[in-house]
């Protein structure tokens, strides 16, 4: 493939890494055309989880009507896009290589640049989308999603050094386990939220993770084993499960760790701004205390656009612009990878 070296102008995103199946048009590498979601959501609740067998099988029957709306909203065909932006991972490979095979066969039937974006590093570049405010360089950006929790020293768009990361659990995923356990649907994120605006945050104080050795990694299994606890506790006593409480003070568990390590970040690399990105990023407890706490230091704090917080492609597309303008493309032959590379 022979591709010019100006910046491309008009950038096709595909996002197909768990269980949305996304496409965006981005102009000019700012303005969003388009950004269509298909969320399977509805489909996975029903097991209590996302099935990843059936993840891939709903992303092949999606994607090509996925594709088809994001370019008509943007009033423009395959013709007019100048580069394609495809996530490459992480996340569940039977999902993945359906937006990759995808992609590839569009860019080289059209003989167009490809790009391979990382997830995560999308998610963090989600906050210069439609946000009220954006971060200068360097920042610290936090990524809490159904599958990661992740602290960022981000130095510019393709600059992002792990700080540090979550041991086991995410926090989102810790949101949709405290869910399971209290018979609430899945995703859990957004029913626990909306439970815990009624109930006390200091009813139950369960433990804070804060592992002194390693100040800015991160751990939820013990604090999501503890909630386990108490409700079992109560119902073997017969007594009934304050849902609302429990919620509530799980909540606060989840955002103390999450703005505390986030600010203790900003701090000791000196920066003046933080940006907090993925799915997690739309609670509003979260968004709160997170701004709270930063302005008590002087830092300015950012978070996207709530459209843009879960998985988008309109993320992908902004990432993709920025690799296809440093030269950064992959060939028919690219594979995908399940976890962030080493
Ligand atoms: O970024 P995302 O769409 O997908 C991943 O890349 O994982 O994040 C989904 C996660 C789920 O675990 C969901 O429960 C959580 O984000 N989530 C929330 C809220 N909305 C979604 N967690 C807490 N509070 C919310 N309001
Ligand atoms: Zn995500």
């Amino acid at each position: 493939m022979t591709h010019g070296s100006k910046p491309p102008k008009i950038i096709l995103g595909i996002e197909t890494s768990c269980d949305e199946t996304a496409a965006a048009v981005l102009a000019e590498g700012r303005m969003i055309l388009s950004s269509v979601v298909a969320s399977q959501v509805d489909i996975h609740a029903e097991y209590g989880g996302i099935v990843p067998e059936i993840a891939s099988r709903k992303h092949v029957e999606a994607i090509y009507t996925v594709v088809h709306s994001a370019l008509s909203q943007a009033g423009i065909s395959l013709r007019e896009v100048s580069g394609i932006a495809v996530t490459q991972g992480p996340g569940l490979v039977g999902s993945l290589v359906v937006g990759l095979s995808f992609a590839k066969a569009a860019a080289v039937s059209m003989d167009l640049p490809l790009t391979g974006v990382n997830h995560i590093h999308a998610h963090l570049l989600s906050v210069f989308l439609g946000a009220r405010s954006i971060p200068p360089f360097p920042f610290i950006g936090l990524v809490v999603s159904g599958g990661h929790t992740s602290l960022y020293h981000v130095r510019g768009f393709l600059n992002a050094e792990l700080m540090g990361q979550t041991r086991d659990d995410a926090a989102g995923e810790a949101f949709d386990k405290v869910a399971k356990i209290l018979g609430l649907p899945y995703p859990g994120g957004p029913v626990v939220s909306r439970m815990a605006e009624k109930g006390r945050r200091d009813r139950f104080s369960f433990p804070r993770a804060r592992l002194p050795e390693t100040p800015f990694d991160f751990s939820f299994s013990g604090l999501k084993t503890a909630v386990l606890q108490q409700v079992r506790k109560m119902e073997q006593r017969g007594g009934q499960v304050p849902v609302p409480d429990i919620c509530a003070s799980f909540q606060e568990a989840v955002v103390d760790v999450l703005v505390e390590k986030t600010v203790k970040a900003a701090l000791e690399t000196g920066v003046q701004a933080v940006a907090v990105a993925g799915g997690v990023a739309s609670n509003i407890r979260l968004r709160k205390r997170m701004r709270e706490q930063a302005g008590a230091e002087g830092l300015l704090c950012c978070f996207p656009d709530k459209n843009f917080c879960t998985d988008n492609a309109a993320m992908v597309a902004f990432s993709g612009y920025h690799q296809l303008n440093a030269g950064l493309t992959i060939g028919p032959d690219a594979d995908v990878y399940s976890r962030l590379p080493r």
